[in-house]
C-alpha cells in the first residue's frame, strides 16, 4: 500500500515527530512505501478565508488544497499524527481538514451526509496526550472522540478499517514515552487494506 502521514507539530525534535517517524518505520517494514506530509515544515496555510469560497458558495480549488487532495489520492492508507490540545486538534490539522477536505470532493451532504465520496482508506489517528488513561476515559473524553472523529470526521470520509491510539502520558517518564514508541511502530507494522465499504449506494472494494 502507498501510506500518507499527516504530522501536526512544528518541532522536529517533538515526540509527536518521533511518533511519526516510528510510525513510518513500522510501514516500511512491512513494505509500503511512504510520505510524509509535515504541515508546519511545508508552511500549509490552515485558515479557512474568503479565498476557499466561491461566489456560488462552493469551494474553491486553490493550488495548495488540490496538492494536497493529490497527495490523498495516491495513498492507500493515512495516519494522522497530532498532540492533544484543549481535547481536540491543533488548529494546523483542524484546518487541514476543514480546508482540504472539501464539499464536492469529500462528500457531498446534499446526496447522502452518511457516505465519504472518497474510496475506502485504512486511516489511522496517533495522538500524543498528556493526561493518563484513567483519566481521559473516566472523565468521558475518549468516548467523545470516538463519536465525534471515528464515526464523524473519519467516519465520513470512509477510513475503513479506522484506529484511534491515544498516546496516553506522552509527557512522562523516557520508559513510559519508549512503550508509545513501540506502539506507533507497531500502527505502521500492522496496517490493515482499506475493507470494502458501501459508497454511493454501491459496494466497492479497493485492492490491498
Ligand atoms: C496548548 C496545549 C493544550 C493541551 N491540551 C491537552 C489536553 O487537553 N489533554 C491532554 O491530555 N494533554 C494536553 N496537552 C499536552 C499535550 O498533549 C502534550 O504536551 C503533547 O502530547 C506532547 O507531545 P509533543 O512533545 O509532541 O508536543 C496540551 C498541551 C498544549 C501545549
Amino acid at each position: 500500500m502507498h501510506v500518507l502521514t499527516v504530522l501536526d507539530h512544528p518541532n522536529p525534535a517533538s515526540f509527536s515527530s518521533a511518533v511519526a517517524r516510528h510510525f513510518m518505520d513500522g510501514a516500511t517494514a512491512a513494505g509500503h512505501s511512504v510520505e510524509l506530509a509535515d504541515l508546519h515544515a511545508e508552511g500549509f496555510d490552515p485558515r479557512w478565508s474568503m479565498a476557499d469560497i466561491e461566489p456560488d458558495g462552493h469551494m474553491s480549488a486553490l493550488p495548495d488544497v488540490v496538492a494536497e487532495q493529490d497527495r490523498i489520492a495516491r495513498a492507500d492508507a493515512i495516519c494522522l499524527v497530532f498532540p492533544l490540545y484543549w481535547w481536540g486538534m491543533p488548529a494546523m490539522t483542524k484546518g487541514w481538514v476543514d480546508r482540504v477536505w472539501n464539499w464536492g470532493w469529500a462528500y457531498d451532504q446534499l446526496d447522502d451526509p452518511e457516505r465519504s465520496l472518497q474510496r475506502p482508506r485504512s486511516g489511522v489517528l496517533l495522538i500524543p496526550a498528556g493526561a493518563r488513561s484513567d483519566e481521559i476515559e473516566g472523565e468521558g473524553y475518549l468516548a467523545a472522540m470516538e463519536t465525534a472523529w471515528m464515526k464523524g470526521t473519519f467516519g465520513y470520509f470512509g477510513f475503513s478499517p479506522r484506529k484511534l491510539e491515544l498516546l496516553c502520558g506522552a509527557t512522562g517518564s523516557e520508559k513510559r514515552r519508549q512503550v508509545l514508541l513501540e506502539k506507533s511502530y507497531r500502527a505502521g507494522l500492522d496496517l490493515q487494506p482499506p475493507r470494502q465499504v458501501r459508497q454511493g449506494g454501491k459496494s466497492i472494494t479497493v485492492p490491498g
